[in-house]
């Protein structure tokens, strides 16, 4: 007799006091391990990279020191740090085979569609693909941390019929990137804010695309693969791409004395989700968002022109922002509001900034992995069926 489930059938669903299920929708607010690799204070707006304010990093230190930091838990000596840079710079070319890919990939791909299948055409080249041990990882991690900024800037320079421009030892990861992607040294303030991005989105705990890397991980399966999956996640509009719909949202609004309107027929009364805003975690500022906010202050009134026309529109957005209900509903700046705005002023293309964002994470969900997995467990949740059992099969032939 076709029959639905009674509670106990699924008392591992159940609270006992109420009897009702417990669904934690989106997985909010559980917590699926311990960790030391951050921590954010969403009432407070903080954030702690094991144990640092981001504020302190952002102000003191490089991405090759967040980046040891995240990955090997301590802030490295000079020793330590020269080192992990030389690793790094060592692995900047990334194999022939991937250059022919990118000449292959049709230009109008996205460049986040574009990275999830050099990363995983990478892992198909690399021997060492399979191999799970911590040291492993850390090799294939400074190998890929090293390389997705060429693949980055080669796809660019190919996809915009220039000469690819090859990797320079002599330089840091942030300078290097800017050089291979214009073809020219970046001045300090630019080479400046690309490390400062590199810091503020390199790490933000059990988020959509680190917990999608987790999962893969758990399973046993490869290092890239968790990757590639970390990258699929990171390019859905809720989460790394919302820095490139937050930039299209201020073209769309076109000029400053056009916000308010906006405002109220977009979000007010068509009820649109304001891109750049909200958190499941923040319930105050998100502080990377100040910083960048900052940065891109400095850079809109340096470049002028477009981009302060967008930065006039974005600060105005947000004032509005947060003089409406959002703010009520503790709907506050996130990082991917202001972070646009600086690569703009980079001189980069609109649909490359989910890529900026997917080759600083990495190491976050690098970090993560290693942690997850050193006292492995398979993430294998439960969803709570309110279906029906015990139906009869019907044939083919007789179903209407
Ligand atoms: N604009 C308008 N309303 C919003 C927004 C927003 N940006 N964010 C949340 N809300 C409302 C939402 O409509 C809902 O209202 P109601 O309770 O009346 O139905 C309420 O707030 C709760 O929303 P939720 O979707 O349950 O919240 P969540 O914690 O699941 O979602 C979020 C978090 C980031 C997906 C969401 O805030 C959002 O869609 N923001 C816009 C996209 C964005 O900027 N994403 C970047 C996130 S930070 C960096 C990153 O991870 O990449």
């Amino acid at each position: 007799m076709v029959r639905k489930l009674k509670p106990e059938e699924q008392h591992w669903c159940i609270d006992p006091e109420t009897g009702e299920p417990i669904i934690n929708k989106g997985v909010a607010n559980v917590c699926i391990d311990k960790t030391t690799i951050s921590f954010i204070d969403g009432y407070h707006s903080k954030l702690y990279y094991r144990g640092y304010s981001i504020e302190d990093l952002a102000k003191y230190s490089t991405f090759e020191e967040v980046a040891y930091l995240l990955l090997y838990g301590h802030l490295p000596t000079k020793k330590e740090l020269d080192d992990f840079s030389g690793w790094l710079k060592e692995n900047r070319e990334i194999p022939d085979e991937v250059v022919d890919l990118l000449f292959n990939i049709p230009p109008d791909i996205e460049p986040m569609e574009m990275l999830r299948t050099a990363v995983s055409y990478l892992g198909n080249l690399d021997p060492g693909r399979h191999d799970l041990s911590r040291d492993g990882i850390f090799r294939k991690a400074i190998r890929l941390i090293a390389k997705m900024p060429t693949i980055v800037a080669y796809f660019y320079r190919i996809k915009t019929n220039q000469d690819i421009v090859e990797p320079d030892p002599r330089l840091t990861h942030a300078e290097n990137f800017l050089y291979m992607f214009h073809g020219k040294m970046p001045s300090k303030l630019h080479a400046e804010a690309m490390d400062l991005s590199l810091k503020l989105y390199a790490e933000h705990g059990m988020n959509a695309s680190t917990f999608t890397t987790v999962v893969i991980a758990s399973t046993l399966s490869d290092y890239y693969s968790a990757i590639v999956g970390g990258i699929g996640a990171l390019r859905g509009p809720l989460h790394g791409y919302a820095n490139v719909l937050a930039m299209k949202q201020f073209e769309e609004i076109g000029s400053v004395d056009k916000v308010e309107k906006w405002f109220k027929e977009n979000i007010e009364t068509r009820k649109k989700r304001l891109m750049g805003f909200g958190h499941r975690v923040y319930k105050s500022y998100d502080p990377r968002a100040r910083i960048y906010g900052e940065v891109a202050k400095k850079l809109a009134d340096e470049v002028g022109g477009d981009v302060k026309r967008i930065w006039d529109i974005a600060f105005k957005l947000e004032e509005v922002a947060l003089k409406s209900k959002l703010a009520e509903k503790k709907i506050f700046p996130n990082t991917d509001f202001y972070s646009g705005l600086v690569y703009m002023a980079l001189g980069i293309p609109v649909d490359f900034y989910c890529t900026l964002f997917a080759l600083s994470r990495v190491v976050g969900w690098t970090a993560h992995i290693l942690e997850y997995i050193e006292n492995n467990r398979i993430i294998r949740p439960r969803i709570f069926y309110v279906g029906e059992v015990d139906k009869e099969y019907i044939p083919i032939e007789k179903r209407g």
